[in-house]
This record gives structure tokens, sequence and C-alpha cells, in this order.
């Protein structure tokens, strides 16, 4: 078994930490401009001019379970779909605002479409909650706010007709909707807290965090109605899950104060955006979309891959490219990733470079993940007589290994009493990143 000792999670994260690969889901009125959901920040939209996008939302080709079914062959076993992103616009039929997809040309929660096709094909599901709102007439403008640079005055004005513990009040109302209607819910993935943000120009914008949100009573109410949720980190309360964003961590995140080992799920995109961006073209090639999910599950952690839909509900070309990418690549290697974490140290200690290793919970089983296909021999020092057989992952081909010493006409021989070369076939098979599968004695 792994000698890793995970920090003890409130909610259930025993699935999680063995399916490791979900799909995000950034979908709102923010799909319509399609160029980057923090739009109406970034040009300073004033709430009126927005309406023209709430007006004619209306996703006419949205089909649930065909995103599902798109997400199960990528390989993903959970997702996390915005429920209202930071615009303040509702993807469910709330009972406490008229700002909601119901009311557009859509017509229909969108959210019960979701649930309902996820669940049936399998996968967990989650929701992702904005504790940011710019719609809300009781949420202050800030520095992060489209407002920002109105004049202190008007600021000011603003705000002294805003009430925080109404819109504090109105996240409770809301929590209790989605895990009231919607059956059973997997993962609450709140967003995001800047309690230490300031600005020394303009003194009067104020970042927000838990104090604001009321995070202790939030929390406690979600708890209270679905004791099980997985619950992210960004309430700036602790709860079940650290959420390294668009960062590789290259090892396993830890508690800054216990220094223990943590429930953690990095959060990353095809390209620069979470919102659809029409025109963005960072995307990211095959091998670092592979090469990400491998690194992630080898330091122990979660990948969380966002895509962003049209406003007309569905997933675009350049998005089914990249999710048939992991498809392709998961259906034949997807066991060095579910049920694998982390190699033990001491194997660990020999990963050859080029290379990344995971290990299946169980200890049995070591997966080396060719991220540098070399030329015809991969020398791996430390692992002689550990290994009772290997085979490449995808197509169960043996790869043959000698021990201690390898003839080579260069005076001698390579020759190390720890010392494993593997065969390997010149030509790099058709795999984006080939895996040897190693069986351990
Ligand atoms: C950041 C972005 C937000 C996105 C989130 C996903 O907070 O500001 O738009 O939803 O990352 O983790």
């Amino acid at each position: 078994m792994s000698s890793y000792i995970r920090r003890k999670t409130p909610g259930d994260t025993e699935w999680f930490v063995h399916d490791r690969f979900g799909m995000f889901i950034h979908w709102g009125l923010y799909a319509m401009p399609a160029r980057h959901e923090w739009i109406r920040y970034r040009e300073e939209i004033p709430v009126g001019e927005y309406e023209k996008y709430f007006k004619r939302f209306d996703p006419d080709l949205f089909d649930a379970r065909e995103w599902a079914r798109r997400a199960k062959a990528a390989g993903m076993k959970y997702a996390v779909l915005t429920t209202k992103h930071h615009e303040g616009f509702c993807m469910f039929d709330s009972k406490f605002t008229d700002y909601k997809c119901t009311n557009t040309p859509a017509g229909r929660d969108l959210v019960k479409e979701y649930v309902e096709a996820f669940r049936a094909e399998g996968l967990k599901v989650g929701f992702y909650y904005s504790l940011i709102d710019w719609h809300h007439p009781d949420f202050p403008i800030d520095m992060r706010h489209p407002l920002r640079n109105r004049p202190k005055e008007e600021v000011e004005a603003y705000n002294a007709k805003c009430d925080i513990k109404k819109y504090a009040q109105y996240m409770r109302d809301q929590v209790t909707e989605l895990l009231t209607n919607y059956g059973k819910i997997d993962i609450l993935w709140f967003d995001f807290s800047y309690s230490g943000d300031h600005d020394e120009k303009k003194p009067w914008l104020r970042g927000k965090g838990k104090e604001d949100w009321e995070a202790e009573k939030l929390i406690a109410t979600a708890r209270a109605l679905q004791p099980h949720l997985i619950i992210d980190n960004r309430t700036e309360i602790e709860q079940d899950l650290w959420t390294p964003e668009q960062y590789q961590v290259t090892d396993w995140v830890r508690h800054k104060e216990t220094g223990e080992l943590v429930t953690w799920e990095a959060c990353q995109t095809f390209s620069g955006s979470w919102g659809y961006y029409r025109d963005e073209m960072t995307w990211k090639s095959p091998e670092m979309l592979i090469q990400m999910l491998i690194q992630t599950v080898s330091c122990g952690g979660n990948l969380l891959m966002n895509v962003g839909p049209t406003s007309r509900g569905y997933f675009d070309d350049r998005a089914c490219a990249a999710l048939d990418v992991y498809g392709r690549w998961m259906k034949y290697n997807s066991r060095s990733i579910y049920g694998c974490t982390m190699a033990e140290p001491e194997l660990r200690a020999t990963c050859p470079n080029g290379c990344y290793y995971t290990q299946s919970e169980d200890g049995k089983r070591l997966y080396v993940h060719l991220f540098r296909y070399p030329f015809q021999f991969l020398e791996i020092r430390g692992l002689a007589g550990k290994i009772g057989y290997a085979q490449f992952l995808h197509d169960g081909s043996e790869i043959r290994f000698r021990e201690g010493k390898v003839d080579h006409f260069s005076e001698g021989a390579t020759r190390a009493d720890d010392l494993v070369v593997f065969t390997l076939p010149v030509v790099k098979p058709d795999v984006t990143v080939p895996v040897i599968e190693l069986f351990l004695n």
C-alpha cells in the first residue's frame, strides 16, 4: 500500500483521489462576447450594457448528454459546472434572483440538465459557485469590480447602499437551493477570496474574504445539507481541497502549517481562457495536455481540465479535438492514472530524466511515462531485482530488460549492481506519451 498519508478531510475524498481526472466547465453569459469570462472587468462594462447578452442568451444547441458523453470518452470521471460566475448570472432556476437562465430565451434550468446527464453517464457532479458577484445590488465595488475606476465619490455612494450581510445571506440561500434541488452533489467549488488585496492609490477599494462571505456559516449550511461534500479552499477557510491554478506544481502540495500532504487538484485550461474565447489561440499541444495529467498524478494530485462551451451550447472543434487527445491516450493508458499516486520515495529517486512515474495505490505496479523517448535503451538504477515483468501499457507488448550490465563495445560495459536496462523499439510507438508498466516483485 502507498506509504503516503493524506491530511484528513471533512468530506468524502476517497473516490476523488482514485478517479484523478475531471472536467471543469465555464459557461455563462460571457460565452456570448466570447472574449474571456472576466470581460465585464476587463472592458469595465456597466451592468446595463451587459443586458444585451441576457436578453439574447439562447443555447439552442445545448445537449447535456453530448457533453457528458464527451467527458466520459475523454476519461474524465467527474465534472464541475459554473452555476454562477463573477458576472452573477445564474445557470439554475433560483427563487432569489431574476438574473437567471430561465428568464432568458434559454427558458430552462441548465444545471438540472447537466446533473441529470452527467449522472446518467456515471460521472460524479460538482458545482462551481462564485463568491464574487458583480450584478448583485449588495456586492460593494472593490479593486476586482468592473466599476473600480469610477470616481471615489461615486464608488463610496454606491457602496454606502450595499449591505454585504444581505449578499452573504443570498449566497447561503442559493447554496441551499443548489444542495437541495439537484440530488446528491459531490463537489462544491467556491471562487475566490482576496482579502489581502489593496490598492495604495485607491484605499477605498477593499479586498474581500471569509468575513465578507460569512464563510463559516456558508460552509456550515453546505455541510448540514450534504456532509460528504468535497469543498475547496477559496473561501479562505480550509476544507477538503487545495486548488493550484494554471500552474504545474512539481511536488505533492503540503499544508503550510503542519507540512502534511493535502488533497489537491490542479485546475487548468485548454487555452488561456476559462470561458469560451473565440480569438484566443494559446491552445496546448497534445503532448502538453497528456504530460500535465501525468505530472499532476505523479505528484499525488487530481487534474480538473476546463472546457468553455459556446453560447449556442456546444463544445467547439478545438475543445473536442483536445478532449479526443485525452480519450485516445486514456483508452489504453488510464491504468497509470486511475487508482495511482506518487511513486514511493525510494522508487521515485530512481526516475530517469525525461520520465515521470506513477504507482498503483496497492504498490504492485510502477508506471514509467516516457516524456522524452530514448534511443533503443532506457537505463534505470535502483530497480534491479524489483521487477517481475515489463510491458508497454498501450498494447500489452513485452518490454525485455537486463540487469547488472550491458555490453556495447566501448571498452567493456555499462555496469552497476542495481542497473536495469530496458530494450525499446527504435521507432516510438504511435502514443502521445508511451508508458512502461512494471509489475513489481
Ligand atoms: C480564477 C478566475 C476565474 C475562474 C477560476 C477557475 O479565479 O478568475 O474566472 O473561474 O480561476 O479556477
